[in-house]
């Protein structure tokens, strides 16, 4: 049955460690670390302004927590290195199995729908040169609603916005947070666990699938 499909963006189908090989021209063998912490930071950050409702957008929080990162390792970067990664950020790389998953999953007649908390305009450049917008039949940004995942209103505006039903629409990401989000209001959920270091939250809910790549998930919904 063609059904909805909501992929989150930042760590699903895109790959956030992508910056890893400019940071370690950098800040040399503590790119990973530095990768990792700036990725969590800015996460942390749209959940507590979330929380305190005093949004700002996603790319705020991504520049201020590399900005705390730097200062927290020690590892100055200049303005001027910081603006290339920040510009970077907007060109990030899809994973390897995701074109050809998105396409497949397009031409079985599914809709997908790029679901994030990134701006619409920053989700246009980065889907677009990443050669995968086109598979989409919208993009519906937490902008639209200035707050983040995993705050409740967020997935019902992407029911309203996609005019699915939560139990008719499939939220697909990489991030435990979000999927536990979408399965509060009732989304039927698929994690995509690209690595057996990558562990579920032990709270009281589980995600409905789990795929250790989109190319897994393209062919559990093509039977
Ligand atoms: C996103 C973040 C959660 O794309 O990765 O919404």
């Amino acid at each position: 049955m063609p059904q909805t499909f909501a992929f989150d963006i930042y760590g699903t189908l895109i790959d956030t460690a992508g910056v890893t090989r400019s940071l370690a021209t950098m800040v040399g063998d503590q790119a990973t670390l530095f990768s990792s912490r700036w990725r969590d930071k800015q996460l942390e950050y749209s959940f507590r302004r979330g929380l305190m409702r005093d949004y700002v957008d996603f790319s705020v929080c991504t520049r201020q927590a590399l900005e705390f990162t730097s200062a927290q390792l020690n590892l100055p970067i200049s303005d001027t290195a910081a603006q290339a990664l920040l510009d970077e950020y907007r060109r990030l790389p899809a994973f390897v199995d995701v074109p050809t998953a998105l396409q497949q999953l397009k031409s079985a007649g599914h809709r997908l729908y790029a679901f994030s908390n990134g701006l619409p305009d920053d989700l246009e450049a980065l889907l677009e040169t990443a050669g995968i917008r086109h598979a989409f039949v919208d993009i519906v940004s937490v902008h639209e609603i200035r707050t983040f995942k995993p705050d409740p209103a967020v997935y019902r505006h992407f029911l309203t916005r996609s005019g699915a039903t939560a139990d008719g629409c499939c939220l697909v990401s990489s991030n435990p947070f979000d999927l536990l989000g979408g399965k509060a209001i009732g989304m039927r959920t698929a994690w995509i666990r690209r690595s057996d270091a990558n562990h579920f939250d032990p709270w009281d809910r589980r995600p409905d699938l789990t795929f250790a790549s989109l190319s897994e998930l393209q062919q559990a919904f093509s039977e």
